[in-house]
């Protein structure tokens, strides 16, 4: 070692970060590359708008990290900035999964307050939220982020249906609907009821995973906004770039950049080391998991405690010990195994079983004790 033994060495008042909040999951950033078809095609589809007409109907897909909950949120910002004439809303499917509580989603973005929790029809609420565009005199856009989850719930169809002919019911009511899917397995057009198939043929805008060149440029720029200079060398954030590429989602690699620093922090090192990330991503890799785990409900989530002591098992002997645990029907239960799989939580697979046909083996997609260290 030479010179001063603390150079390179964190004081208490110190810290790698520049701005730590720029890793924070709401971040919206300031610059968003490598999306301009995506944010082109869009501002094509809900331009009428401008004008006071109908917007065209959206159908946005693509894996989880991909930039499109970003995409629209900064088109909303831009329509908000340049126009009074038009509201819009994006609904969190993933929290309001059934139509009722995207329309009270709804109305509380028409009205500024609840709808009265007392419990208003589903009629009166829907008809309030036309009324008011109506008497307003404005379109309506409606984003339904995450719109898998109203599919796992069987709630698609009704909201769509409602939100297509709202103009039927309520005159001069007028709703453009673009909805969001993060789920490559789901096929929503395939998945909606003939009634709404007729009168839903969106625009298509399909967002890929970025490549490592595109990470490492997208990565690069939230690095000299969240770190001070000098703390994240080039070659740790290729690295960083590379195993967030194999994971497809983005917000791997800037989970694993604020980890990281907090590591480097933690060594009271001024810089970001390799060993830094790898740490940093035995926690990152599994943030889909967390969000998914995250998101159930407490049968959901009976069914996988019961899952990590019969991994692997035949579906009807797993249901006897999840009928114990809930008390739940087998209806249900299937509803709830279905679920699980389409969210990559268990693979529901198929097997001859002898003497007793087909039947469901039911198996973790994760290690079980990354499982259970999440579920709390
Ligand atoms: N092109 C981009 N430039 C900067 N940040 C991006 C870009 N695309 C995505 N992000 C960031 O990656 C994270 C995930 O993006 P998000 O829009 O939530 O993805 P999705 O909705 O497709 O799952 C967010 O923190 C977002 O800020
Ligand atoms: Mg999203």
């Amino acid at each position: 070692m030479t010179g001063d033994p603390e150079e390179g060495m964190l004081s208490w008042d110190e810290s790698v970060f520049r701005n730590e909040h720029v890793f924070e999951i709401d971040y919206v950033p300031e610059t968003f590359r490598h999306r301009d078809s995506q944010m082109q095609s869009l501002s094509y589809a809900l331009r009428p708008a401008v004008r006071g007409s109908r917007p065209l109907n959206v159908m946005v897909r693509g894996p989880p990290g991909t930039g499109k909950t970003t995409a629209i949120q900064k088109l909303f910002d831009e329509i908000g900035a340049q126009t009074r004439d038009i509201q819009t809303i994006r609904v969190n499917c993933q929290v309001n999964s059934t139509r009722y509580s995207v329309f009270s989603r709804l109305f509380e973005g028409c009205f500024d307050y609840e709808p009265p929790s007392s419990g208003i029809s589903f009629k009166k609420l829907f008809g309030q939220i036309a009324e008011k565009l109506v008497e307003d005199e404005r379109v309506l856009i409606v984003a339904l982020d995450d719109v898998n989850y109203l599919f796992y719930e069987n709630e698609a169809s009704d909201t769509l249906y409602s939100l297509l002919r709202a103009h039927e019911e309520h005159a001069g009511a007028k709703i453009g609907v673009v909805i969001v899917s993060s789920d490559p397995a789901l096929e929503p057009i395939d998945e909606l009821d003939t009634r709404v198939q007729s009168v839903f043929r969106p625009e298509d805008v399909y967002f890929p995973v970025y490549g490592q060149g595109e990470v490492a440029d997208i990565l690069r720029e939230r690095v000299e906004r969240g770190f001070h200079e000098g703390v994240v060398a080039t070659d740790v954030l290729d690295r960083v770039a590379e195993l967030t590429a194999e994971s497809g989602d983005l917000r791997v690699g800037i989970d694993l950049l604020r980890r990281a620093g907090l590591n480097a922090e933690m060594r009271a090192s001024r810089t970001v080391e390799r060993e830094d990330v790898e740490t940093a991503y035995e926690k990152s890799k599994y943030l889909s998991l967390s969000r998914s785990l995250h998101s159930l409900s407490e049968n959901e989530r009976a069914l996988l405690e019961v899952l990590l002591e019969h991994d692997g098992e035949q579906a009807g002997d797993v249901y006897d010990l999840f009928h114990e645990e809930t008390e739940l029907g087998y209806t249900r239960y299937s509803e709830i195994v279905n679920k699980l799989d389409q969210l990559g939580l268990i693979d529901a697979e198929y097997a001859e079983i002898d003497g007793r046909g087909r039947s469901r083996s039911l198996t973790l997609a994760y290690e079980a004790d990354a499982i259970e260290a999440r579920l709390e």
